[in-house]
């Protein structure tokens, strides 16, 4: 049984640097706190792997987080939130374990005046229906719209989040949504990478739709349940390790985007899983 202590970090892990929008909102809503990230880069993408492969990698990189001591796992990848999550909770138990998909699901339960919710993602994690199962246990009079839009994960990691040729992009996908007579007026970015398109794909949707980013909403449950096992860190500086599967230097280049501050190589320790 792992043994939980505030002064332990919260162990964060991805399936590379798009946690790191999550360890942002994160360390905002949680600023004593130290985080140990993990970005399993070496085996990015996990969203168009299938639901046996994304467990194993997902069991594999909790386990290089609980070995180091963590007093929390926060699953930080869709992805994995959408097929791993039940086998990493019943791993781990009682080691608390978050995903992104569930607080996602709650927020746009709150935010739907017409009851038609769309979720775009991954392939992996639209094909799973986490998003749909969540949102329906919550309300079951929902109407649920899913879209893989797997181009938008390499559009953010290319840096190209706006302009026309994105724009464009996001509306070859979002089209269908866009017509007379449908009424979906949420729109969940179920992806990791999703919030550097926010403006994109806010411009195609304008004020029809109400743009769901879980991790803003994970933050939160992630200090809800701190405080209900009394093992929050309430003082002292935060801080944060970060651990990567392969190429410190790029992990360091692209995710000081998705991190919204510089990042150097150094910082970044490289592990095997
Ligand atoms: N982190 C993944 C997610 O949120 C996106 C990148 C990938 O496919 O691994 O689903």
């Amino acid at each position: 049984m792992p043994h939980l202590d505030s002064e332990l970090p919260i162990g964060v892990f991805d399936s590379g640097v798009g946690g790191l929008t999550v360890l942002r909102a994160l360390e905002a809503r949680l600023p004593n706190e130290r985080f140990l990230y993990l970005g399993d880069t070496a085996r990015l993408p996990y969203g168009t792997k299938s639901p046996r492969t994304v467990q194993r990698y997902a069991l594999q990189a909790a386990e290089c987080l609980v070995d180091r001591g963590v007093k929390a796992l926060i699953v930080a990848c869709n992805t994995a939130s959408a097929v791993a999550l039940p086998v990493l909770a019943a791993r781990y138990a009682p080691l608390p374990v978050i995903g992104v998909v569930d607080p996602g699901a709650a927020r746009a339960c709150e935010r739907t005046r017409s009851g038609c919710v769309a979720v775009i993602a991954t392939e992996s994690t639209i094909a799973g229906g986490a998003y749909q199962a969540a949102l329906l246990e919550r309300r079951g009079d929902l109407s649920i719209f899913g879209r893989p839009c797997s181009l938008f994960v390499a559009l953010a990691e290319e840096g190209w989040t706006r302009g026309d040729l994105v724009e464009s992009i996001c509306r070859e996908y979002l089209e269908p949504w866009l017509a007379p007579g449908v009424r979906i007026d949420t729109l969940v970015l179920g992806c990791t990478h999703f919030p550097l398109l926010a403006d994109a794909i806010g411009r195609v949707v304008g004020e029809r739709m109400v743009l769901v980013d879980s991790a803003a909403t994970t933050a939160e449950a992630v200090y809800a349940m701190l405080e209900e096992l009394a093992l929050g860190r309430n003082e002292g500086e935060g801080g944060r390790a970060l651990l990567a599967t392969d190429d410190a230097v790029r992990f360091a280049r692209v995710g000081s985007r998705f991190l919204g501050e510089p990042l150097s190589a150094d910082c970044i320790q490289l592990v095997d899983l």
